[in-house]
């Protein structure tokens, strides 16, 4: 074997073992750097006779040649197996949940305003709106309380300085009511709505705050009467606090915009501290407790929205969304919810896949 070949395999040998990328390079300086063995073999060629170089050339190229490709070969084995090595330390279950990241949840007064959307439409109810920023015509006069009715103050409202296009007071609305007439005068009858959303008072301690969540109920059609209501707030409770022995008692009661008015109530036990609902609230350990306000809507509201009390009746109802979420999940201090403190929410809110179905029954499970 020549010395050449010799050199060869011998370089190709060192290569072929080089351990890692730098040791390679130690060899590629060792052979074809400007100081390299091989480099200075290409020398050597320029002090040769033409015979010589014609023969000697092509062995040295050859030689140059053949070091070179082998570097690159392990070059590229070394990178493959550094980029197989990376892979499997870095390996990540795509299906996992990032652990650190925050992580979002439905506050609970959402998480109850979807379930009570699914309960009304299960009854054939469509959610309607209106605007918080309300006129004073809306929010009061149409609803029986022209200006000087005394329900007016029990309101505590909120007015702004500047008055509405026709001179009206503006304000944001204290009650969910306004909806009903909006409703009425938008579509006519028959009518079959509830109306969630914010409303304001003037009002703050720890069952009250300034800004809270009712949800309104309206039914227009022929002869509707007491008896629907009825039904309708206990299929409606029955299946918010899923349980078949919810007891309602309605009370005799006065709003400006229901004639009869009626309050009702709704029997509780105190279970670990808490109101449990449930069963009579005359049975022994039992109470009444006030949840709503409803009655048949006044013929004096039915007319300023549009409609003839000859031809139609309905049935109205008002209660507080963040009760109902007390009461259903267990909280206890009103302004927690409005003070966006993530540990409360972490507790109290729902996971935004948990959507409510009547089906899956509709209290999710946190
Ligand atoms: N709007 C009343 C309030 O905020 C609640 C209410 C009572 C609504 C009776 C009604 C109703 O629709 O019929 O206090």
């Amino acid at each position: 074997m020549s010395e050449l070949e010799q050199l060869r395999d011998t370089a190709r040998a060192r290569i072929a073992a080089a351990e890692n990328a730098d040791a390679l390079e130690a060899l590629r300086v060792e052979y074809l750097g400007k100081q390299g063995s091989v480099s200075a073999l290409l020398k050597t060629l320029g002090k040769m006779t033409p015979e010589q170089r014609q023969e000697e050339g092509p062995k040295i190229q050859s030689l140059r040649a053949a070091v070179a490709d082998a570097i690159a070969e392990r070059k590229t084995a070394l990178d493959n197996a550094a980029l197989e090595q990376q892979l499997a330390s870095e390996t990540m279950d795509l299906s996992l949940p990032a652990p650190q990241s925050p992580r979002g949840s439905v506050h609970p007064v959402s998480q109850v305003m979807d379930e009570l959307a699914e309960i009304f439409a299960d009854m054939g109810f469509a959610v309607a709106t209106g605007p918080e920023i309300e006129d004073d015509w809306h929010n009061f006069t149409a609803l029986n309380m022209p200006e000087s009715h005394p329900a007016r103050a029990m309101h505590d409202t909120f007015y702004f300085p500047d008055e509405s296009a026709d001179g009206g007071k503006m304000l944001l609305r204290t009650h969910t009511s306004p909806v009903q007439v909006r409703t009425m005068k938008a579509q006519g009858a028959p009518v079959r709505i509830i109306a969630p959303g914010r409303v304001y008072r003037s009002d703050s301690d720890a069952t009250h705050t300034p800004m809270f969540h009712q949800i309104e109920g309206l039914v227009i059609d022929k002869n509707i009467h007491l008896g629907h209501l009825k039904w309708t707030l206990e299929t409606f409770l029955k299946a918010f606090f899923e349980r078949d022995d919810i007891v309602l008692r309605l009370r005799p009661s006065y709003f400006p915009f229901t004639e009869p008015s009626v309050e009702v109530d709704v029997g509780f036990a105190i279970e670990n501290g808490r109101r449990v609902l449930g069963g009579s609230g005359d049975a022994p350990g039992h109470a009444w407790m006030e949840l709503l306000g409803s009655g048949m809507v006044n013929a004096r509201v039915l007319e300023m929205s549009g409609l003839d009390p000859d031809e139609y009746q309905g049935f109205a109802f008002g209660v507080g969304v963040d009760r109902l979420a007390m009461l259903k999940y267990g909280m206890d201090d009103l302004r927690a919810f409005f003070d966006g403190d993530h540990r409360w929410l972490d507790h109290y809110g729902f996971a935004s896949f948990d959507q409510p179905t009547l089906s899956a029954g509709v209290g999710a499970t946190a």
